[in-house]
């Protein structure tokens, strides 16, 4: 008999490990740039739809997969999909899942390494020196990108935190770091917002995000906004369904799925609100949004008193929310390695994060070059830098979105209306007419939602 499944201690653990895994360098860097990019307001309207009435369901569906599972994401599409149409082809979608999070996490952490390279640089005062002027920070990110030593050492960094972290396992490692983590990114992002509210730029901050203009918003980024409720929510690949594995049964998966929704889209606005007053602040004029993070606000952060200080908690703030991201991201593989491959714990996490940092590899050495600096994109729609931009389009554009539609097809089609009911109201009690709200939009809504996407993509449709 096999080892009983390990849980969490209690819904807090859960909702703050599954927070975590949302909240990452998509509410912090993909989300501020990809709204500047499509002016604010109607843009982020359109996201907020999205997260309601798709990013909602699907994270129901994929935490009540899991829960009801109780496996890794093939085991979950296996038992689940067993004596029911498609039968073991279902399982392909938890392979799908598995192979995503092996990818994805291997150019993620190449992003989030920078993160530590910025702490170092904020705290020895190197940073404040370059932020003096633009064009030396530019020179010097440039420049960081293409050394390939440098992008190994800092990606190799992020993984051993990664590995270590999950190594110890769900209650010791991932829920113990989601419970030190959370509370600090949670403080140091409302420091920075009151710190913000009183920056000249804050008023023309929230009429930026939230004076909805229409004719501002392109079809491109209605889709665009789609497809990152997505990858900000990690549905789509099985993370979420992973760690609904080890929910207990007496907490509420729709009460979680909400909470989880809620918390990732809170921290997206804030995140914009901080940097779109302090950028606004200044005549400062944002020549490559996608590199606003890395670039724009380092300078920003020195015109403003105590520059060193705010760009060394910053920094910090979003390397933890890359960490609490990036063990949800190896969890999915090791958990996998460990239900269907019968491995250990350890052996899983050490192989298969090793295996993933080695990968990681042809992206950390692929950013060289200006031509990179130009056209990297992180979640973005274009394929232009090298590995890295293949991988992350390959990833975003196909393996999420397919995912995400075959989640939503299973859940709402092919597993019985009896048997999500029971799992969605367990520890939680009826439903009533939540329920058939929420399948309709499991069945209806999100599959066409999702499928828009898709046909768009291979449409070749332009989203930037
Ligand atoms: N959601 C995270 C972010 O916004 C990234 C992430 C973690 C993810 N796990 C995932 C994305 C699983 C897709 C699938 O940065």
């Amino acid at each position: 008999m096999a080892k009983e499944r390990a849980q969490w201690t209690g819904r807090l653990g859960f909702v703050l490990a599954a927070a975590g895994s949302a909240i990452g360098l998509g509410n912090l860097w993909k989300f501020p740039y990809i709204t500047y990019e499509n002016h604010g307001g109607a843009f982020v309207l359109v996201y907020l739809a999205a997260i309601a009435v798709v990013g909602v369901p699907i994270m129901m569906a994929e935490i009540l997969l899991g829960r009801r599972s109780q496996k890794n994401a093939v085991g979950a599409f296996r038992v689940l999909g067993q004596d029911k149409p498609g039968g073991r082809l279902w399982q392909g979608v938890g392979f799908l899942g598995v192979m995503t999070g092996f990818v994805i996490l291997s150019y993620y952490s190449v992003i989030a390494g920078w993160t530590i390279r910025y702490i170092m640089m904020a705290v020895s005062g190197e940073l404040g020196s370059l932020a003096h002027d633009p064009a030396h920070l530019q020179a010097f990110f440039g420049d960081f990108l293409g050394n390939p030593y440098q992008q190994i050492v800092f990606h190799s960094l992020f993984m051993g935190a990664t590995i270590g972290i999950v190594y110890f396992g769900v209650g010791r490692g991932i829920e113990r770091a989601a419970k030190l983590l959370m509370p600090l990114l949670l403080s140091i992002l409302v420091i920075l917002a009151i710190y913000s509210f009183w920056t000249p730029g804050f008023a023309e901050a929230m009429h930026f995000l939230f004076r909805p203009n229409f004719n501002e918003l392109s079809a491109s980024g209605v889709l665009e906004a789609l497809g990152h409720s997505f990858f900000t929510l990690s549905l789509g690949m099985g993370a979420m369904l992973t760690y609904g594995s080890y929910m207990r049964k007496q907490d509420s998966v729709p009460r979680a799925a909400l909470t989880i929704c809620a918390l990732d889209t809170m921290i997206a606005i804030m995140a914009c609100i901080i940097m779109f007053s302090i950028i606004f602040s200044f005549d400062f004029e944002v020549t490559k949004s996608s590199t606003i993070l890395f670039t724009t606000l380092p300078v920003v952060f020195f015109q403003l008193p105590g520059g060193a200080a705010v760009s060394a908690l910053f920094y910090t703030l979003v390397a933890f929310a890359a960490l609490t991201s990036t063990i949800s991201l190896l969890e999915v593989v090791a958990s996998y390695a460990i239900d269907e491959l019968g491995w250990g714990r350890r052996r899983a996490t050490l192989t298969m994060g090793v295996a993933i940092l080695a990968f990681g590899i042809l992206s950390a050495i692929s950013l060289g070059g200006n031509a990179a600096l130009s056209s990297f994109n992180l979640i973005g729609r274009s394929s232009t830098a090298g590995v890295f931009g293949t991988l992350d389009y390959l990833a975003s554009n196909w393996f999420l979105p397919v995912g995400g539609l075959m989640i939503a097809l299973f859940t709402g089609w092919i597993l019985s209306r009896d048997e999500t009911r029971e799992e969605l109201e367990e520890g939680n009690g009826p439903l009533g007419w939540a329920f058939p709200i929420w399948r309709f939009l499991i069945r209806v809504v999100a599959p066409a939602a999702v499928g828009a996407i898709i046909v768009s993509v291979i449409l070749g449709a332009e989203y930037q």
